[in-house]
């Protein structure tokens, strides 16, 4: 059965329980309005732990001034019903009070990886990001945790957390998964008119053929622009970022990729910003 704990003391003895068994136990984080996209990371936890936990919580510390945390998706009830049925042991979801109390000074800050890209856009995110996911790993005390590739940079945020502040956690990366026209699933997909979600899978068209130029030798600048040109061709898209940076590193490159590289966009369509990525392989030096 699953348990629903509210509280993090509700967690913490559930978890208590699961360790007493001696079980695996794995922790996804989210931040609710569960698509198909989380489900698919649920079912990698099922499959390779013992126990499972998700927690939604929609956090406001990486929500900006002016952003969307008002009206971020909620459906809490239907949340709960796809986690159950999924065979999740237990759910994290506490009201905000809970994780965020008067007089809390401390947070978790990885300077380099959240200054650039989409901390530009977003100053302060990633703070807010790693300082919550510090605090779930720290209730929950998982031995792995899943993170969608989607979010990139996050997911790079969160290995380097884990690895300079020693949390012994594992870290798993679970690739995006798309809609069938290819526009990766978010939960603010729901919030884009029809007519910029009928115009949205051109950020994935643009990076799956950003792919092939690169395994033909094209240099970083040149992908750049060109996916930049590609996307704004579309005038409902109002492309914020394009960035292509070393896929293990998120270090800037100069001329064409020699590793493979990662190239990383956001793009809004009215009030909805959405992001997506594409590693992309540099030309097989073998090949003819
Ligand atoms: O990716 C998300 O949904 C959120 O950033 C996370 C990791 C749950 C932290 O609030």
């Amino acid at each position: 059965m699953m348990r629903l704990c509210r509280t993090r003391e509700e967690m913490r003895l559930a978890v208590k329980g699961w360790r007493a068994e001696g079980a695996f136990i794995g922790l996804v984080p989210t931040m609710g309005a569960l698509h198909d996209g989380h489900m698919e990371i649920v079912r990698r936890a099922r499959a390779g732990c013992e126990r499972v936990v998700v927690s939604v919580f929609v956090n406001p510390t990486q929500f900006g001034p002016g952003e969307d945390f008002a009206v971020y998706p909620r459906d809490p009830d239907r949340d709960l019903a796809m986690l159950n049925a999924a065979g999740v042991d237990g759910v994290f979801l506490p009201e905000v009070a809970e994780i965020h109390r008067p007089g809390a000074e401390t947070v978790v800050e990885v300077p380099r990886l959240s200054r650039m890209l989409m901390g530009r856009l977003r100053p302060g995110h990633f703070r807010g990001v790693a300082t919550v996911v510090a605090k779930l790993f720290n209730i929950v005390r998982p031995d792995r945790a899943y993170f969608g590739e989607k979010d990139y940079q996050q997911l790079a945020v969160i290995r380097r957390m884990v690895e300079d502040l020693d949390f012994g956690i594992e870290i798993a990366g679970v690739p995006t998964i798309r809609e069938p026209d290819g526009l990766a699933m978010s939960s603010r997909n729901a919030r884009l008119a029809p007519e910029d979600r009928a115009a949205a899978p051109v950020i994935h068209r643009a990076l799956a053929e950003a792919a092939r130029h690169a395994r033909a030798g094209w240099t970083v600048a040149r992908l750049r622009a060109w996916v930049r040109d590609s996307i704004a061709s579309n005038p409902r898209a109002d492309v914020r970022a394009v960035d292509i940076r070393d896929a293990a590193t998120l270090a800037p490159i100069r001329g064409a990729p020699s590793a493979p590289a990662v190239v990383l966009v956001a793009v809004r369509f009215g009030d909805v910003l959405l992001i997506d990525q594409q590693v992309i392989d540099p030309p097989d030096p073998e090949s003819p």
